[in-house]
């Protein structure tokens, strides 16, 4: 039942279409509350730039020790532009959405080879970089150069939603357009920088998707859905459709000391990136069958399926996966790469030189063991 919420009596109702009043309680509570953040201590734009592509879909304490390993191994656009790949992906191994880091190594060589290492200072320079989407650009020419864009990620949806009863579905692409212009409508033109991590912030830490804390909001004598007490039915959603679930085998085939790791074609899903051979089931089709025909198909080698070495459950962001690992026996053949982009015969001890997909790491300590 909904029940309309009192304010309580030092926070009188306040126009909400009053943008002046909400950037002011707005300031004060980030003021007073903000997170000590390493990316909050630097004006560096290179930074602020890494954190802002960490941190999208991405907690902050997940990208924590990411962000300080990521900038001992690349402390300026010129050590990031100038590394493989590869390195970039293995120090990005884990955090996902591995399309960001090939974007920002992409991006990294346009600002050194185009802009002598300055990275751009105004929106649309900032969109015109590899990758660099609405967000990105945003967060980071008004946090670095306090140019006024506003930044709209999912913590400033809610709040919005909320704020302003806005009843558009924020996981529909047609709302998009009705979430930014109310952000750039509240945003403060003079501090665009505090005033974008503040609605994230308070997006994070107080009006949280299922537990919103009123109690402790700066904003709630101008909140449409704290007057209305309808603050859980917003922001509003729309159905998804389930996510697809995929049946998988993959292969760890020993020939000698070493084991056989193939890498996929860099662009697309976890592009770049090293596994172990293997695909999926077609119908009907037992685990053991789908390991040995993929291997062969891959790959051209014949394999013996020795013992089946552990189930990995796995979600990714689109799909989840049931994934059958199998210890196998290299029979015959000559490498001939029919899908992945290259392959290496490793010792145990290398594996850690080498980016795996999340799925491939829940089995990757199992096989340190079976070497002892
Ligand atoms: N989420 C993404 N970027 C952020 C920032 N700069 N401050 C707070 N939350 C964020």
């Amino acid at each position: 039942m909904r029940s309309k919420n009192k304010t309580a009596p030092n926070s009188p109702i306040v126009d909400p279409t009053a943008p002046a009043a909400i950037r002011k309680r707005l300031h004060r509570w980030f003021n007073q509350n903000r997170r000590t953040l390493p990316w909050r201590e630097t004006t560096d734009p290179y930074r602020i730039w890494i954190s802002e592509v960490m941190l999208q879909q991405t907690q902050v304490s997940t990208v924590l020790p990411y962000y300080d390993s990521f900038l001992r191994a690349f402390p300026d656009v010129f050590t990031l532009a100038s590394a493989p790949l590869e390195a970039v992906l293995k120090q990005w191994e884990g955090l996902g959405y591995y399309a960001r880091a090939r974007n920002l190594h992409r991006a990294a060589g346009t600002v050194v080879e185009d802009r002598q290492g300055e990275l751009p200072r105004t929106y649309d320079d900032f969109r015109a970089l590899p990758g660099a989407g609405d967000y990105i650009a945003s967060a980071v020419v008004s946090i670095a150069f306090n140019r006024p864009c506003a930044v709209v990620d999912g913590n400033v949806k809610r709040v919005l939603a909320r704020l302003l009863l806005i009843d558009r579905p924020v996981n529909r692409s047609s709302s998009t357009a009705v979430f930014k212009s109310a952000a750039e409508a509240l945003l403060d033109p003079r501090r665009p920088g505090d005033f974008n991590q503040a609605m994230m912030e308070l997006g994070a830490l107080v009006c949280r998707p299922g537990r919103p804390d009123c109690a402790a909001c700066p904003l709630t004598g101008c909140c449409q859905a704290f007057r209305a007490g309808c603050q859980l039915e917003f922001p509003r959603r729309e159905k998804k459709k389930p996510v697809p679930h995929y049946y998988t085998a993959v292969g760890v085939i020993r020939k000698g000391k070493r084991m056989l790791i193939t890498r996929r074609k860099p662009d697309g899903f976890l592009g770049g990136l090293w596994e172990f051979p293997g695909g999926k089931l077609e119908p009907g089709e037992s685990a053991v069958d789908a390991c040995r025909r993929e291997i062969r198909e891959e790959l051209n080698l014949s394999v013996k399926v020795d013992d089946h070495l552990m189930r990995v459950e796995h979600a990714y962001s689109h799909f989840k996966i049931s994934m059958d690992v199998f210890n196998c026996r290299y029979k015959s053949g000559r490498v001939t790469l029919n899908g992945p982009e290259d392959f290496r015969w490793i010792l145990q001890e290398e594996i850690e030189n080498y980016a795996f997909p999340g799925a491939n790491r829940k089995f990757i300590p199992l096989l340190k063991k079976k070497e002892k």
